[in-house]
């Protein structure tokens, strides 16, 4: 059924649809067909929940702890948050500065609907994470898109940033380790972003931090209030269970930051979803209170997999990525196959169009960078076992092989 976009909300009806939903749509029909896809698109890692975490919401369902918590989420939640926020990121935190929501998602949502008017301005540095000019939409603001080039490790500058400022900035949404690229801001280049931002007092920033623990090679993360501590009034750092412990499903993310952000975004949950869900609130408790070698296990699995991809995505000719340093994405450059026609005649005119031969043709399923704000890419997922994985990296190697002029 078509939508009557006369009967939407204007914002809604302007908003565009998850680009990396229609690809999974798109890879749906293809199996539908009965085509053998590898799929290099998931957002999400491919590992259970740690067993004593589903233990834990089983436990809660079991022994009655099924009803309505506080709209902001449990205390003893909410105190585990805080501590985790001082164990891990060196940010002192009052339990009544936090807040939980259903996902990460919804932090970042709830912030900017309690925040955003007609008029004002997100900055929202690309490549970025698809939803997040979408919500700035939705909320009616509009997201000023900062090209963040390869030759700034896909990171913004603080001369961008200090040229992007206007009186009508609302917010900054930083995102380190980044979805789609997988670069880690440094230490030196939060403090300059820093800088900026503290002569800047009324511009907010959201640190989305939700793939902290997926980083690799020993470097070192920080985050932008850990930095620089006079930001702690400026700042939402936002964070949960989602990636760190396989969690995706259980939708639960959480945030630090201003008092009054935080209670105005627990005003807006009240009357939204009054609260994230117990079960799986006690499930994230014994997550963020348990044992944490999960963490580093799945770690050290996803950085072998990073070099499995940057090695056989880069003998690929056509296409190239550099190291990425986290999360787990390898965006890669598709430039030099623009121009070529593929075995089955196609003209590849655009990123969009290496992503659809490659599904069509080569049965593997990637999203184009467009769609994150930066062509001509692909983002490859690496959420996937080590065979698959190799397996999808030839077929693309094939595939580029197979181009001619
Ligand atoms: C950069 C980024 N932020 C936030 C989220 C949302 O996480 P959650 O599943 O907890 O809502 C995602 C999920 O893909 C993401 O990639």
């Amino acid at each position: 059924m078509r939508m009557n976009v006369s009967r939407l909300n204007r914002f809604l009806a302007e908003a565009k649809p998850s680009a990396t939903f229609k690809v999974m749509d798109r890879v749906s029909a293809r199996r539908a067909e009965g085509a053998k896809i590898i799929s290099l698109s998931a957002g999400e890692p491919d590992f259970d929940t740690p067993s004593h975490v589903s233990e834990a919401g089983i436990a809660a369902i079991r022994s009655g702890r099924t009803r309505y918590t506080q709209v902001a989420g449990m205390r003893s939640l909410r105190e585990a948050i805080a501590a985790k926020f001082e164990r891990e990121n060196g940010l002192k935190s009052e339990w009544q500065n936090t807040l939980v929501c259903s996902g990460g998602k919804q932090v970042i949502f709830n912030a900017l609907a309690a925040t955003l008017n007609v008029g004002d301005e997100v900055i929202v540095p690309a490549p970025y994470w698809v939803s997040y000019p979408e919500i700035v939409q939705l909320c009616g603001a509009s997201p000023v898109i900062v090209q963040c080039k390869s030759d700034t490790g896909f990171k913004i500058t603080a001369d961008a940033l200090q040229a992007a400022i206007t009186p009508r900035t609302r917010w900054l949404i930083l995102n380190s380790p980044s979805n789609p690229t997988g670069s880690v801001y440094s230490r030196d280049e939060l403090r300059a972003l820093a800088e900026v931002l503290l002569a800047h007092p009324n511009v907010l920033v959201i640190s989305d931090d939700i793939y902290e623990h997926l980083i690799f090679d020993g470097v070192p993360y920080f985050t932008l209030a850990q930095v620089e501590p006079r930001l702690r009034e400026q700042v939402l750092t936002m964070n949960g269970v989602s990636k760190a412990y396989a969690m995706t499903g259980w939708r639960i993310g959480f945030c630090t930051g201003p008092r009054w952000l935080v209670e105005a975004m627990e005003k807006l949950q009240g009357q939204q979803t009054s609260g994230a869900c117990t079960i799986s609130q006690h499930a994230a408790l014994t997550a963020l209170t348990g044992p944490q070698d999960f963490i580093q296990k799945s770690c050290s699995i996803f950085q072998s997999r990073r070099d499995i991809v940057v090695e056989l995505v880069n003998q690929a000719p056509g296409l190239h990525c550099e190291v990425p340093q986290g999360a787990f994405y390898a965006f890669t450059s598709c430039q030099d196959l623009l121009g070529k026609y593929t075995p089955a005649g196609t003209l590849l005119n655009s990123d969009e169009d290496v992503v659809n031969a490659l599904l069509d043709e080569a049965n593997v399923a990637t999203v184009h960078g467009s769609a994150f704000g930066m062509g001509p890419y692909i983002r490859i997922a690496y959420a996937i076992d080590d065979a698959s994985l190799r397996r999808a990296c030839e077929a693309i190697q094939v595939f580029s092989r197979s181009l001619v002029n």
